[in-house]
C-alpha cells in the first residue's frame, strides 16, 4: 500500500465547508473590487490551481487567467531561502491589474518577489489573494489584499492543492501532516 494511500485519516484542520464559504467571501470583495478594470488573475503553481478553480467559478466579472510556477522550497518541508522562478506567465502584465493566487504564505518570500516581478513589468497594480496567511506572513513586505485563513502554527499542511512531495494535492479539504518524514520515503 502506498504512504499516500490513507488520505482521509489525516487530521482535518480545515473542512471543505468552511472553504467554500471563505471562497464565496472572497469572490464577493473581489468582484467588488475589480469591477471595471481589467483584470488578470494569476495562479501560482501548483498549489493553487484548486483555489484559482474555484474562485474563478465564483466571479462574475471579465478577468484573463494565467500561471505563474514559482518556489521558495525544495521538494520537502525546509523552506530554502531563495526564490526561483520555474515557470513563467504566457500574457504581459503591463496595462493589467494582477491578482496572484497563492495555497499558502509562509515566510512571505515568494510573494514579495512576485510583487517585485510584476511592479517591474508594468503591472498597473499588483495584489494577492491566499487561502492560508501563516503567522501573518512574517517577511511579507507588504500586507496580503485578500487571505482566507489564518494559521497560527508550524504544521506542516496539505490538501486542497498542496502537497509534501508531490502528494496530498488531492484532497478536498486541509488537514495536518504532523509526522512529514513518515512520507520520505515515497
Ligand atoms: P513562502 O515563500 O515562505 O511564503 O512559502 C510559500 C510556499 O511554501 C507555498 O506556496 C507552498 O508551496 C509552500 N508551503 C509553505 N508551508 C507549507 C505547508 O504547510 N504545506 C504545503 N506547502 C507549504
Amino acid at each position: 500500500m502506498h504512504p499516500a494511500s490513507h488520505l482521509d485519516q489525516l487530521p482535518v484542520l480545515i473542512s471543505s465547508e468552511e472553504i467554500a464559504a471563505r471562497v464565496n467571501e472572497l469572490a464577493t470583495a473581489i468582484e467588488a473590487d475589480y469591477a471595471g478594470r481589467p483584470l488578470t488573475l494569476v495562479g501560482v503553481l501548483k498549489g493553487a490551481f484548486v483555489l484559482l478553480a474555484d474562485l474563478v467559478r465564483r466571479l462574475n466579472i471579465p478577468l484573463w487567467i494565467d500561471f505563474i510556477e514559482a518556489s521558495s522550497y525544495g521538494d520537502g518541508a525546509q523552506s530554502s531561502g531563495a526564490v526561483k522562478l520555474i515557470r513563467d506567465v504566457s500574457h504581459d502584465p503591463a496595462g493589467r491589474h494582477v491578482l496572484m493566487v497563492e495555497d499558502i504564505v509562509d515566510t512571505g518570500l515568494t510573494m514579495n518577489y512576485l510583487f517585485e516581478l510584476f511592479r517591474a513589468r508594468g503591472a498597473l497594480s499588483v495584489e494577492a489573494a491566499s487561502l492560508l496567511v501563516r503567522h501573518g506572513g512574517a517577511r511579507l513586505q507588504r500586507p496580503l489584499r485578500y487571505s482566507g485563513f489564518d494559521l497560527e502554527s508550524e504544521a506542516f499542511v496539505v490538501g486542497y492543492g498542496m502537497d509534501y512531495r508531490g502528494y496530498f494535492r488531492n484532497l478536498p479539504h486541509i488537514a495536518r501532516l504532523d509526522r512529514p518524514a513518515d512520507y520520505d520515503a515515497m
